[in-house]
């Protein structure tokens, strides 16, 4: 039996209920492997395996798959049940919730928010609350990690905005547009099933300047002490893709 559990009190938006079908096919390229022992690396330096850990917005587990190999204690959460529901891995719970409002009490020694998903909060108010969030739930030795991109790799998508696949005869056509006024980055999904069904699933994320990041850190009661290059240990430039922080809480 699947080990999955739902918020309850709540309506959580099933935001990738269509992306979920395609979504390992879009990600070919993207090493999961790789990107788990980066994680690995920075959590091994505070964290042993027998720390618990709490992944938000896991989508369909792929890191998760990686990192409960060693972390035992392992709960992947996302808000969106069918992400979840690709993942038939019984090595670590699923828990289906936002994470702007968690519904975990404390003892967390890692929490990790990886591959933009905190990009998904689009507005300050809600960064602030997830960050408050994690204060609460962290221990006190604990350590956050999560990665944003930045407005580099919104520029570096716009040059490949569209990109066509399919997977298990489910088609996708996504195009993609920075809207750099705003900072809204539109990911827009055309999805056709082969029964002929089709559907439009609009993806929104928010690309913040890298040093709102410290000011909303800050005020949540949280403080980085490292924001890496994403996939390096070198200090990160507002130039960059994509920043990686290791967060702990102030106390
Ligand atoms: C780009 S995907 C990344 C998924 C996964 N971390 C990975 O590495 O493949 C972004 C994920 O964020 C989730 N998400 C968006 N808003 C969320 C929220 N408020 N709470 C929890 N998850 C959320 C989406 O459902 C989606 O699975």
């Amino acid at each position: 039996m699947q080990k999955l559990s739902q918020q309850t009190g709540y309506i959580l938006a099933d935001n990738y209920k269509y992306v979920a079908d395609i979504y390992n096919q879009l990600m070919e390229k993207v090493d999961y492997k790789f990107w788990a022992k980066y994680l690995y690396k920075l959590a091994s330096l505070y964290n042993d395996k027998n720390s618990i850990v709490l992944e938000v917005a896991a989508g369909n587990c792929r890191l998760a798959d990686h990192l409960s190999d060693t972390f035992k204690n392992y709960i992947a959460s996302d808000i969106s049940i069918s992400m979840l529901k690709k993942n038939e891995s019984l090595s670590f719970q699923k828990v289906c919730c936002d994470m702007t409002i968690l519904p975990f009490k404390s003892g967390f020694d890692l929490v990790i928010c990886a591959f933009d998903s905190i990009n998904y909060l689009t507005n300050k108010k809600s960064i602030q609350n997830f960050f408050t969030q994690v204060k609460n739930i962290l221990n006190e030795d604990g350590i956050f990690l999560f990665d944003a991109a930045l407005e580099k790799n919104s520029f570096k998508h716009q040059k490949y905005a569209s990109k066509k696949g399919s997977s298990n005869g489910v088609t996708f056509n996504r195009q993609s547009i920075y809207l750099q006024p705003s900072r809204i980055h539109k990911n827009i999904f055309e999805i056709s099933y082969p029964d002929g069904r089709k559907f439009i699933e609009v993806h929104k994320q928010k690309i913040y300047p890298l040093e709102f990041y410290f000011e909303a850190l800050e005020k949540s009661g949280l403080y980085a002490i490292e924001c890496f290059n994403a996939f390096t240990f070198r200090d990160c430039k507002p130039s960059d893709l994509r920043a990686q922080f290791v967060v702990k809480r102030k106390n």
